[in-house]
């Protein structure tokens, strides 16, 4: 019925979502990963639908009911991500990074659980960094429209401005996680949204829906 609907402002338009937190694995019954209960990603992935959009979720595991309508892809790695994000991302007009991706993970996944040694009242993971994919797409971008998200504890103008600019970004979604209603788990946000050449908009707080419909209103008024 929506692709019918050729009034729509996302009609004909790819978009692309990621959502939820990745999982680093450790050893086979262990993983690093986050807070994130991909709640904002769906949501946009959801708003991007009901907006006209043909969208692609590229999800790790959640306790969320996938959208209707939209082609859901799982996966559990930064690494796995990165392949799927970056298969998809040529053909598509807007990509909405939503995902909180491990900034490192365990040098090795060894094969066979970790076992407790007597004695042994210590433990020292070895960690390297995952590759920014948000950082990586945007540098090769022919014309899609990136979005990029950010959790913030102190600071949040500076670092979501260094990162707009640094990461090449259309537009960064930043929100202040130390605030109560905000961000990881919950059903309410309050963001900032940054946009290259312009003063940031701070939104009030709404559901996550409502935010979804605010950033992606913004994006399409920027041309996306
Ligand atoms: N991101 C990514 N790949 C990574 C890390 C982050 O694509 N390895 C993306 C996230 O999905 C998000 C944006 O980059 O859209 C900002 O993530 P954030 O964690 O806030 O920024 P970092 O650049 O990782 O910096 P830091 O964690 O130090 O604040
Ligand atoms: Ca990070």
């Amino acid at each position: 019925l929506i692709d019918q609907q050729t009034d729509l402002p996302l009609h004909g338009k790819k978009v692309l979502v990621t959502a939820g937190g990745t999982r680093e694995m450790i050893d086979p019954v262990r993983y690093i990963s986050n807070r994130s209960s991909g709640k904002m990603g769906y949501a946009m992935a959801t708003v991007a639908r009901e907006l006209g959009a043909e969208v692609t979720l590229i999800s790790t595991p959640t306790a969320l009911t996938q959208p209707a309508g939209v082609q859901y892809i799982e996966v559990l790695s930064a690494a796995e991500l990165l392949t799927q994000v970056t298969a998809k991302f040529a053909t598509t007009d807007m990509l909405v990074m939503a995902a909180a991706v491990s900034d490192y993970r365990p040098v090795k996944a060894v094969d066979q659980k970790i076992k407790k040694q007597p004695g042994q009242t210590g433990l020292t993971l070895e960690l390297t960094e995952t590759a920014d994919i948000l950082k990586q797409l945007a540098a090769q971008k022919t014309g899609q429209f990136v979005i990029g998200f950010a959790a913030e504890t102190q600071h949040l103008l500076a670092n979501a401005e260094k990162k707009l600019a640094e990461k090449k970004l259309d537009m960064l979604v930043a929100n202040d996680v130390s605030q109560p209603g905000v961000g990881f788990n919950g059903d309410t946000n309050q963001v900032t949204l940054l946009t290259p050449n312009s003063t940031p908009v701070t939104t009030n707080l709404l559901s996550k829906t409502e935010i979804a419909h605010s950033v992606l209103t913004a994006a399409i008024n920027r041309g996306a």
